[in-house]
């Protein structure tokens, strides 16, 4: 399954995609990397890979649906089939998601349904949850609010902070979403 990756910064979600669609068996070849941000660090990461690279810059753009129009196009011109945001920090528009309806999954550092949006781990810190950890969904229109796909999960000791949290989280995310993707490209692969 064609598969581009969104961005818009570090870029370590898309890495670990990258790395694990290089196995000749993983059911998804990434057939591009776009960002909305022309500095994101995670472009010279895909360059340095041999994945093909675009930047689509938001800000180029007068209305969101402009930007979409031009990331749609973008990704058709990849070929994908599938979208991965990864660290995409753009909300996107129902006109959009509805043309990459069941073809669109996104990462997000909670465990949804709590805590949609931003500073999570912080608002789980100050809930006094015991555990917090991420969550790959489908995007539908809804913020956040799509089927969760695959979940994992870390402890919240009583000394941790948000910074803490989140890069202990990182390496489960890193290691989660690839799963995710391999479960929904094979679907995607038995669709047809
Ligand atoms: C990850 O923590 C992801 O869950 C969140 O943003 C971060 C992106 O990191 N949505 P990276 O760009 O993949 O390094």
């Amino acid at each position: 399954v064609k598969t581009a990756i969104l961005i818009s910064g570090r870029g370590s979600n898309m890495v670990a995609l990258v790395e694990a669609a290089q196995l000749e068996t993983f059911p998804a070849e990434i057939v591009g990397v776009i960002s909305n941000r022309p500095g994101a660090a995670g472009l010279e990461k895909a360059q340095a890979l041999k994945v093909p690279t675009a930047v689509v810059d938001h800000k180029n753009y007068k209305t969101r649906e402009a930007f979409e129009h031009a990331l749609h196009e973008q990704l058709l011109s990849m070929e994908a089939e599938l979208v991965c945001c990864a660290g995409f920090m753009r909300i996107l528009t129902p006109w959009f998601v509805s043309n990459w309806q069941d073809r669109l999954i996104n990462i997000h550092p909670s465990l949804l349904p709590k805590y949609k949006g931003l500073n999570t781990h912080q608002r789980a810190i100050d809930a006094g949850d015991s555990e917090t950890g991420c969550s790959v969904h489908w995007v539908t229109e809804d913020l956040d609010a799509g089927a969760v796909i695959l979940q994992d999960s870390v402890t919240i000791s009583p000394n941790d902070t948000a910074d803490l949290l989140a890069a202990r989280l990182l390496p489960i995310e890193l290691s989660l979403y690839p799963k995710a993707l391999s479960k929904v490209a094979k679907q995607i692969q038995s669709r047809v």
